[in-house]
């Protein structure tokens, strides 16, 4: 199962009255949603996966390939995929969010996803897009250079990828389904895992952990997801330092660090030398938490073991990563990220805008009907983008949009506050109640767009992965306390940004990034904390067709799941 078949599409361009032959591949898997029993943590359960595995199987191409994925859903709900961070040009309606670009894909049915590579280049992921789904149903997407091409950076003897999750002893479909029916929050992942197992600081754990054998003076290529639900993340291996050369499927000028802090839905291409005294030295991914919420502090636990003949201590080395709290370390890291922005990868960020869109990004709360809610204050947790909490639709937006159906979905999502305060400061006396709503940005073809994304301290002050479908986007600028859109913009990078899927909104700050809407289609926009997804984060830009069939979508498949 999962099986890669190969095939190959020849594309012949005339470039300066030459005719030029370029290679791309076609790739085909088929996936298998299917129960499966785990256990871990002392505990078992029957959970969602593909193909039986957790983490799910490895998709690998190369830059500019297309994959056909076959999905066949044998379990007992409906599901969608999402390629994360894959552009899918002109494609939207293989790009997955459920209710946004498609119906789900029922039990007892199949959907073939034709996942369409251009630009991007190093790791992505893929997961699932309906509910918590994601939880169970997740992998990576190695993108290998193209044929003839090479990294930019020394070929590392091995690659290994590194996927970074949550646990939760309970059921994710019921935990999602049940917080929604009696108002209360969630329940918090019990524990992390590093490629599915917990590692030996969790009970019940020792003898499954992850163990990665080195050699000795050999350089390694751990290529990063983190799928974790929550929580963001920092990394590191005891005694190696790391070399992180790429992030979100692009290259960057390399890093030298202890540590990652890696947030959910970003990925991360990092090398480490295995060139420390023969031994064996853990792994450690543990959450990075910026708020007064409370979470599940537990680090998950790998083992670097090298090859050969030596005496080890009993217990291998641990790494020293940054307190849980440690928001100096976390953004020291982030902020260092640059593109390599060379004459072999330029970038391409816009200089001058068309439109910018200023997003405050806010934990609410909503009140029950009729006292529904089985909470202690009666409401129930919400979160919005310039006050809109998202309500998602019966039918997806992007059918309702190429079909011109009503009532499903408006135009009017704002394109800043609906009323401006102290965003960062002292909100005790602003409301945390926010509208609901299903409304889309609409954005001509080709704009060059910016959107500035507010943090609030309402209700609790705390950073945001914001992650954008159909496009990556260049990190232009960042700062603390409130945008200010005469000062702030005369400090951007527009020299080497680094171009990403997932950006981190900092606790009580701004972040603003910048892209070209060169990519038709409907695509879904929202922080990667699942909770706060579910709450309503999130919002949708419609990038409209250009004038010409080649900046038009695509038609739909001849099958789309239909919407029940
Ligand atoms: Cu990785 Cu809309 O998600
Ligand atoms: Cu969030």
């Amino acid at each position: 199962m999962g099986q890669n078949k190969m095939g190959l599409i020849l594309v012949f361009l005339f470039l300066d009255g030459l005719l030029v032959c370029l290679a791309a591949d076609v790739h085909y898997y088929d996936f298998v949603l299917q129960e499966a029993n785990f256990t871990r943590m002392c505990s078992t359960k029957s959970m969602l996966t593909v193909n039986g595995s957790f983490p799910g199987p490895t998709i690998q191409a190369r830059k500019g390939d297309t994959i056909f994925v076959n999905v066949i859903n044998q379990g007992t709900y409906g599901v969608t995929i999402h390629w994360h961070g894959v552009k899918q040009p002109r494609n939207p309606w293989s790009d997955g969010p459920e209710n946004i670009t498609q119906c789900p894909i029922a039990a007892g049915t199949n959907f073939t996803y034709e996942v369409i590579l251009s630009t991007e280049e190093g790791t992505l992921w893929w997961h699932a897009h309906s509910d918590w789904t994601r939880a169970t149903v997740h992998g990576a997407i190695v993108i290998l250079p193209a044929a003839g091409t090479t990294y930019p950076f020394p070929t590392p003897y091995k690659e290994q990828t590194i996927v970074l999750a949550s646990w939760f002893k309970g059921d994710v479909m019921a935990i999602i389904t049940t917080s929604i029916e009696t108002g209360a929050d969630p329940a918090h992942e019990d524990g992390y895992t590093i490629n599915g197992e917990p590692g030996d600081l969790y009970d019940c754990s020792n003898e499954t952990t992850y163990r990665l054998s080195v050699e000795y003076n050999k350089t390694y290529l751990l290529r990063i997801v983190n799928a974790v639900m929550n929580e963001e993340t920092f990394f590191g291996i005891a005694n190696h330092n790391l070399t992180v050369v790429a992030q979100d499927g692009a290259y960057i000028k390399p890093i030298n660090t202890s540590y990652i802090m890696i947030t959910p839905g970003q990925t991360m291409d990092v090398l480490f030398a295995a060139n420390q005294t023969l031994s064996h030295y853990y792994m450690a991914a543990s959450p990075y938490h910026d708020s007064v919420v409370t979470f599940p502090n537990s680090t998950a636990t790998a083992i670097v073991e090298y090859e050969g003949n030596y005496t080890a201590p009993s217990s291998p080395f641990f790494p020293t990563l940054p307190a849980y709290n440690d928001i100096e370390a976390a953004q020291k890291f982030t902020n260092s990220v640059k593109s390599l922005a060379n004459e072999e990868y330029p970038i391409n960020v816009p200089e001058t805008i068309d439109t910018r869109i200023y997003i405050a990004v806010s934990i609410n709360a909503l009140t029950c009907p009729n006292s529904s809610c089985d909470t202690a204050t009666g409401d129930k947790t919400a979160a919005s983008l310039n006050n809109v909490s998202f309500a998602t639709p019966q039918i997806d937006i992007l059918q309702a949009y190429y079909r011109g159906l009503n009532n499903v979905f408006d135009q009017d999502f704002p394109n800043e506050p609906p009323f401006f305060y102290n965003f960062t400061g002292d909100v005790s006396n602003v409301s945390l109640y926010t509208a609901q709503g299903t409304k889309a940005r609409m954005i001509d073809y080709g704009e060059a767009v910016e959107i500035v994304y507010q943090g609030t301290n309402l209700r609790a002050a705390m950073s945001h992965p914001i992650h954008l479908h159909g496009f990556s986007f260049y990190v232009v600028g960042t700062g603390s306390g409130n945008f200010n859109n005469v000062t702030d913009p005369t400090n951007y990078n527009l020299v080497d940004p680094p171009e990403i899927n997932t950006v981190n909104l900092p606790k009580s700050g701004w972040v603003a990034i910048r892209f070209v809407a060169d990519n038709p289609g409907v695509w879904f926009l929202h922080c990667h904390i699942e909770r706060h997804a579910s709450w309503g984060m999130d919002t949708v830009l419609i990038v409209k067709n250009g004038t010409t069939s080649d900046t038009s979508m695509l038609p739909p498949p001849s099958y789309m799941p239909p919407c029940s």
